[in-house]
């Protein structure tokens, strides 16, 4: 099994300062990141459930891929990201079974992650993204010495 845990499930946002609103007034949600990626073109907001986060997200330019996923389909459910081990790993085996990514080596997400994204065709309209924390870089470097 390469997935060990739900990294987080991303909710494509219009207003994020309303959304994160709505959870603090719907569960007592507070923002345990909050950050731009440029690269993307989006802001993100991390809300911490358990050892996995609901992210919302929103568009900071016209061009980027959630500003089009929100014209398309309008806001809500955009990705779901599984925890992995080892990105680069994960990318391969998936790639090897059919799988069609949309970044063909990791690179790095928010929070000092590892990231890559599997293209929704082939995977049941299920935009797929694969997150390696930080925590097991540095834990991989400490075992390889
Ligand atoms: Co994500």
């Amino acid at each position: 099994m390469l997935l060990t845990e739900i990294d987080h499930v991303a909710i494509a946002v219009k207003d994020i300062e309303a959304a994160i609103d709505f959870y603090r007034r719907m569960f007592g949600a507070e923002v345990a990141y909050r950050e731009v990626v440029e690269i993307d073109g989006v802001e993100e907001a991390l809300l911490k459930v358990a050892e996995s986060y609901v992210q919302l997200v929103t568009p900071i330019r016209h061009d980027s891929p959630v500003a089009k996923a929100i014209e398309k389909r309008g806001e809500g459910l955009h990705h779901i990201a599984y925890r992995v081990d080892d990105c680069a790993d994960a990318l391969a085996s998936m790639v090897a079974a059919g799988a069609t990514p949309i970044d063909k080596a990791p690179r790095p997400g928010s929070r000092g992650t590892l990231v890559a994204f599997i293209h929704p065709r082939g995977c049941f309209g299920t935009l797929i993204e694969l997150v390696q924390e930080e925590r097991r870089l540095s834990e991989r470097a400490e075992r390889e010495g």
